[in-house]
């Protein structure tokens, strides 16, 4: 991809899936990458929630980067909690993780990004930012509101130089989804047969976008989101 070989890029929540896909990817495309979780293979260990994580990671990119030109926001948490019952403690901790913590990794990055003169915001949404779903009330409304902070940033950090996409993946076969589809098979089987090409996505059918979006040949695609699902949510 245009523009990415030298290019030092931050990814959230890469010790799997769509994370890990895509760190691997940006990799391969000759980019300097900064890997961040809070369990598994990463170089930077750390809950992306807790308070003076967005500055610890700003830090990091600086130090260990020498500056930072692709922020890809990404790690994420799900659950299904209908709203008889649901806890407080899982619309905050769902919040926090999949909405908050990106909006402060955003303000903490933002002068690294904003020197680099081709600077790129990807967050990853959801189908479930444009669309509800039964028991999925905490998680949509994170994942709404991703949308609007990718669509608000996007117009703010224009006259920055700093471009904000997010990505909107439809069912795509990672950790988070692997216990769900194989608890209930026919839940797999109805994202394989709502999507127009007939089968789940995978990591690297994000990995491939992210790298489109953070690349030069996106340079003028912001303030908008992507719907990557395999034409799933295209049609009722
Ligand atoms: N898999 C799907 O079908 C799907 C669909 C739409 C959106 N998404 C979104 O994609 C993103 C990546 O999810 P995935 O499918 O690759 O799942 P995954 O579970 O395979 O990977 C998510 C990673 O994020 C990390 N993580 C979670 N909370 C964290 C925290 N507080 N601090 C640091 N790291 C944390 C996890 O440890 C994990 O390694 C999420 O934002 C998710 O909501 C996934």
């Amino acid at each position: 991809m245009r523009g990415l070989s030298g290019r030092r890029a931050l990814v959230t929540g890469a010790a799997s899936g769509i994370g890990a896909a895509t760190a691997a990817r940006f990799r391969a495309e000759g980019m300097g990458v900064l890997t961040v979780d809070r369990a598994g293979p990463c170089d930077l260990a750390l809950d992306v929630a807790a308070p003076g994580a967005a500055e610890a990671m700003a830090e990091a990119a600086k130090a260990r980067l020498g500056g930072l030109d692709v922020l890809f926001a990404n790690a994420g948490i799900t659950a299904a909690q209908p709203l008889e019952g649901h806890p407080d403690s899982l619309w905050e901790e769902m919040l926090a993780i999949d909405l908050s913590s990106i909006f402060r990794l955003c303000r903490a990055c933002v002068p690294l990004l904003a020197e680099s003169g081709h600077g790129v915001i990807l967050m990853t949404g959801s189908v479930m930012s444009s669309f509800g779903e039964a028991g999925m009330a905490a998680y949509a409304a994170a994942k709404h509101g991703v949308l609007g902070l990718a669509r608000a940033l996007g117009v703010e950090l224009g006259p920055k130089g700093i471009r904000v996409v997010c990505i909107q993946p439809g069912a795509i076969l990672t950790g988070m989804t692997k216990g769900p589809f194989e608890a209930q098979p026919e839940f797999a089987a109805y994202w394989r047969e709502k999507a127009a090409l007939k089968r789940l996505g995978t990591p690297d059918d994000i990995a491939g976008v992210a790298a489109f979006l953070a690349s030069d040949d996106a340079a003028f695609v912001t303030a908008t989101p992507l719907v990557v699902d395999g034409g799933a949510t295209a049609h009722p």
